[in-house]
């Protein structure tokens, strides 16, 4: 296992000490979110009882070929806990995410629990939002005029940067639910809340990769240890 995966691990294995048995739990998207479902897999093969809701087509594919069972979220509209991973996370545990294309299921799923646990590795945390591009997932119908609405918004809070449709080879990337996703390179963001807001007002945006208020630990793990946010 290469150092990075090691320490996705750790994190995962952190994160699976928080469940307690006969936990309906959101089961993330991403690289460290597949180390967790490892792990739960473990846990599972080990007698633990528990019940999953995916938050993407990959992670349930993972899920089935592992033997972590799978409910639907309107089988499980109340959830313990989602462990998911995040692309950037800051120390007021506001997230960047949706790297991994899933951020509206993510968001929906987050939503419906009681409690968040975000996974990573140490490099993800920052001390301002922003370094990694904006993934926003909009409706197809009207992209033009989203994309301009979005750079409009962007601008109204002094932030500008190149925002791109994202790609799938030569074809553009479509999501779980069948919508596009703009990625949106605005450097820092110093008031997330008031992107958020903006982002919001928006009606060809479905949902975008801010997440605020949501989280209510993180759990990052680094060469020297574990560190936690909450
Ligand atoms: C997917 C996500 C992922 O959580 C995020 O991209 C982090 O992925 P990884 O653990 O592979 O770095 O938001 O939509």
């Amino acid at each position: 296992m290469s150092d990075a995966a090691s320490l996705k691990r750790k994190a995962a294995e952190a994160a699976a000490a928080e469940l307690t048995d006969g936990m309906n739990i959101g089961i993330g998207t991403g690289s460290t979110a597949e180390e967790f479902v490892r792990v739960l897999a473990g846990k599972v093969k080990d007698g633990f009882t528990m019940m999953g809701v995916a938050t993407s087509e990959r992670t349930e594919k993972l899920c089935r070929e592992l033997g972590v069972p799978l409910k639907t979220l309107d089988e499980l509209p109340i959830l313990d806990v989602t462990v998911d991973g995040a692309d950037e996370l800051d120390g007021d545990l506001r997230l960047v995410k949706g790297g991994g294309g899933a951020l509206l299921r993510e968001k929906i799923v987050a939503f419906a629990s009681t409690r968040m646990i975000v996974i990573a590795d140490r490099s993800k945390k920052v001390e301002t939002l922003g370094a990694f591009p904006l993934p926003i997932e909009v409706n197809g119908f009207g992209l033009t005029s989203t994309f301009m609405a979005i750079r409009r918004a962007g601008e109204k809070l002094g932030l500008e940067g190149e925002i791109v449709l994202r790609k799938s080879g030569d074809d553009p990337y479509i999501t779980d639910s069948g919508h596009l996703i703009l990625d949106a390179s605005f450097g820092r963001i110093p008031d997330p809340e008031a992107l958020d807001a903006a982002l919001k007002a928006i009606p060809g945006i479905v949902e975008h990769g801010l997440f605020i208020k949501l989280a209510d630990l993180a759990i990052l793990a680094g060469e020297d240890g574990i560190e936690t946010i909450e």
